[in-house]
């Protein structure tokens, strides 16, 4: 069996057509319990391992999730490998919904979340270098993968992660595009620095499903939302079985 890999997923992503799950486990940490129990599974003879962001019935709201004990736990499990996929609303006109981003940059915006794990044994604190948020060779291998699969990836661009749960107005969205954000989520921070602080390889899957506020006629309706992500979920899960045939 070869490489480790996790998958954290989020808003849609709960399994991926062929991977086989083998078992379930609830894990503690010290700083509390994960979003939900570890599923490990098996694809093209690769240990993934999964843990759903939201919960397993998708009740905890992005400023309310545990990142440390999510991160923690994967650690603890032995990963070293961490691809994290998250549904983002988008900024760049480029950036149709259901288009999948491989982000290069963060702007964090959030507040008030546990955001290191620095904090205890304060003998030990370490200032991570985080010039580059994420995993350049993880990155690499996502698009790599999509492109095996002709699917329409875009490379690069900055994450603005906001605090939610309420969407942005759209002068906040002008901002953050004056600030030279390209894509709006709600959960790619504390989650990349914890990552980084563990030093965990992780690197974002994220997928459009809205145009962010202001940027289209239209109400950014649940509905909508819904549709794209089912289709960008589908593309998130080719994406997946494609870089995890060539791990
Ligand atoms: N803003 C913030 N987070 C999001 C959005 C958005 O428009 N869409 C999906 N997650």
């Amino acid at each position: 069996m070869s490489a480790k890999i996790a998958i954290i997923g989020g808003t849609g992503l709960k399994s991926f057509p062929g991977l086989k799950m083998l078992k379930k486990e609830v894990v503690r940490t010290p700083y509390g319990t994960p979003s939900g129990p570890i599923s490990y599974g098996e694809y093209a003879d690769c240990e993934v391992i999964f843990i759903p962001r939201h919960g397993s019935a998708h009740t905890i709201p992005p400023h309310m999730i545990n990142y440390c004990a999510n991160l923690w736990a994967l650690r603890e499990k032995g990963i070293e490998c961490i691809v994290a996929v998250a549904a983002v609303g988008s900024i760049n006109a480029e950036l149709y919904p259901t288009r999948i981003v491989i982000p290069k940059q963060i702007i964090d915006y959030t507040y008030a979340r546990p955001h290191t794990f620095f904090e205890q044994d304060l003998q030990k604190v370490k200032h991570i270098d985080f010039s580059q948020p994420y995993d350049e060779t993880l990155r690499q291998r996502l698009l790599a993968a999509a492109a095996r699969v002709d699917l329409d990836c875009y490379d690069g661009g900055c994450y603005a992660a906001t605090q939610g749960p309420r969407l942005e107005t759209a002068a906040e969205i002008d901002r953050l595009e004056r600030d030279g954000c390209d894509i709006v989520g709600m959960t790619g921070m504390p989650e990349a620095a914890l990552a980084r602080e563990l030093d965990m390889a992780y690197a974002h899957c994220a997928m459009s499903v809205n145009w962010a506020a202001g940027r289209s006629q239209e109400e950014i309706t649940l509905e909508l939302i819904m549709q794209a992500t089912k289709t960008a979920t589908k593309k998130v899960q080719t994406l997946i079985a494609s870089l995890l045939q060539a791990s």
